[in-house]
């Protein structure tokens, strides 16, 4: 077992785990059954595994194993004795995929039924993956409340969706039923205003008649249309792509002739767990649905978007306090012109009437969430890390509502949906901070602002045509016209099988803000406006490996009123 397996193992549970502590996992005869019993037995209330957690000595007494090395030292005497740590040379990047779903060689997503098969192997890998600590509630308090106003200065804020303390997920079988019915009632209602389908169990009984186009029990199959969850997408020996749709009552396939310019163009941008509608024409056995209309859930068609409000807010995320690549002159900066003091007279008179500050996510480096990432640090320990960022945001000036939730880098479970900061990180902040789940939608006084991480960038920028890191609000509009967040399962996005599908975007929010991917993006989508924040960090190891440029220390300032949007350099 390598390090940065021990590392994944620990991620998927939900922790993070020190260098120290890995190394003394990968030193033991049986590292696996090591990781197992310290998850069996850690606390969880702790979050960052350390060397002090692996109690060795009561896991050998219970197996009775040595140490590789046969000196039956201690866990203190071995992590003494082995400070090296063993840093991968294979390039391992750091966005790469903890969820255990898709390392697993024995499970192709969407090729299993979620909503019928009672052997879904979708779920297996999540038996004890979700520790219900963070998000289950414990008696964190939240230091300040939703729908109050921590500065009492009319900076109305209120959390309208977050799972924080509202987690009761353990990663059983059902859940993930519930989970993906929950998805598919929710998107097919959607649709279900725009076409009327018919249960997929129709059809199959049908073709069991005698199929095609035949009247069965009076009904006209001519033109029919279904609901479903895309399980597979695959191109035919003659260049068609063949869908599969699946729906509570079973399964059906669709073609797409490409011949159909703009269909198959549009067909090519289907991904696995989807949920669309599809009208088309039943072939003569009533094997399959030729399709001639493809019907997404999408926005509405609305001239008009809900009144604003007065003031504006800055969006920013990935901020990467700790790491050596944080540009922190560039930071001060943006926190100079926060309180007015910018050089430039035109800055300071776009900093008046700055009402909201939104963090999404990445608010630290994080510590073990890539291997040798202790080489890249400037603040080793993850409390001193958010220590120091408390001690910024205590910097914003008193009349700035700060609102900040969680990314793949933070100190939370890395499963989706991520409940809020603990406590013992919450704690450093002053009171006026408030904090959220991820996703989190939020009203601030009047505009909605649906805060996701944007983890599921890296799916769609992998499965989408057209979608790429350099223009990540492409990503961010493809998820709204899916109305989900993260429709991919079992990719890079660890999927939380929570009762409600809290990827799924509805109510319809004015601002939709990610970060994640280090790049700017500004777009606008039927009276949506997409943000992606940037970073505040330059380019890394990682990005120089795989030639990413980010667009650090610039942040999007929008006006409430207008939801006009500028561009601010740091
Ligand atoms: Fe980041």
């Amino acid at each position: 077992m390598r390090e940065i397996d021990v590392q994944e193992a620990f991620l998927e549970a939900g922790y993070q785990i020190s260098p120290e502590a890995a190394d003394l996992i990968v030193s033991h005869s049986l590292p696996e059954d090591l990781v197992c019993y310290v998850l069996e037995h850690v606390d969880e209330s702790i979050f960052v595994i350390e060397a002090e957690h692996i109690d060795v000595l009561s896991f050998e007494s219970e197996c009775g194993t040595t140490l590789k090395d046969g000196s039956g030292k201690s866990p203190e005497q071995l992590t003494e004795a082995s400070p090296q740590i063993t840093v991968s040379s294979q390039g391992i990047s750091e966005e790469k995929t903890s969820d255990p779903v898709a390392s697993s060689s024995t499970i192709t997503p969407g090729t299993t039924s979620v909503m019928n098969s009672p052997a879904s192997p979708r779920s297996k890998k999540y038996s004890s993956s979700f520790p219900v600590g963070y998000g289950s509630g414990g008696g964190i308090d939240r230091s300040t409340g939703a729908g109050t106003n921590g500065n009492g200065a009319g900076n109305n804020i209120n959390i309208m969706s977050d799972i924080t303390d509202m987690s009761t997920c353990v990663g059983e079988y059902m859940e993930f039923v519930q989970y993906f019915r929950n998805r598919y009632s929710k998107l097919s209602d959607l649709i279900r205003g725009r076409i009327t389908a018919r249960p997929i169990e129709s059809l199959n009984k049908n073709r069991k008649h005698g199929g095609g186009l035949r009247r069965s029990g009076g009904g006209d199959y001519s033109e029919v249309s279904i609901i479903g969850m895309v399980s597979e997408v695959r191109s035919t020996a003659n260049g068609h792509k063949m869908l599969q749709l699946e729906d509570p009552t079973g399964s059906f396939l669709v073609l797409v002739h490409q011949a159909e310019k703009d269909l198959f163009e549009e067909a090519s941008k289907i991904i696995l767990d989807e949920v669309i509608g599809v009208t088309g024409s039943l072939t003569n056995d009533g094997s399959l649905i030729v399709a001639k209309k493809i019907i997404l859930p999408d926005l509405p068609n609305i001239s008009h978007r809900r009144e604003g409000t007065w003031g504006k807010a800055v969006f920013t995320s990935d901020v990467h306090i700790g790491s050596s690549t944080f540009l922190e002159e560039e930071w001060c900066n943006f926190l100079d012109f926060l309180n007015g003091k910018s050089d430039n007279e035109q800055m300071r008179e776009l900093s008046k009437d700055i009402r909201f500050l939104v963090i999404a996510g990445d608010l630290v480096d994080g510590i073990g969430i890539f291997p040798g990432q202790e080489h890249e640090l400037d603040i080793l320990d993850i409390y001193d890390q958010y220590a120091k960022a408390a001690e910024y945001f205590s910097q914003v000036p008193e009349h700035i509502q700060i609102i900040i939730s969680p990314g793949n880098h933070d100190a939370v479970r890395q499963a989706e949906p991520q409940p809020r900061f603990p406590e013992r990180i919450t704690s450093l902040f002053e009171d006026r901070v408030i904090f959220v789940g991820n996703p989190a939608l939020v009203d601030l006084d009047g505009v909605q602002v649906l805060m996701y991480h944007g983890r599921s960038i890296d799916d769609l920028v992998a499965s989408v045509p057209g979608v790429s890191y350099q223009e990540p609000e492409k990503a961010m509009i493809e998820m709204l016209k899916r109305r989900h967040l993260s429709p991919i399962y079992g990719s890079r996005v660890s999927i939380a099988p929570e009762k409600q599908d809290h990827f799924v975007i509805d109510p319809v929010p004015d601002i939709l803000h990610c970060g994640h991917v280090h790049t700017i993006g500004i777009g606008r989508y039927k009276n949506v406006l997409a943000i992606n924040s940037g970073t505040w960090q330059s380019q890394t190891e990682f990005q120089k490996r795989v030639n990413v440029m980010p667009t650090p220390a610039q942040v999007p300032l929008v006006d409430l009123s207008t939801l006009k949007t500028s561009l601010l350099h740091f």
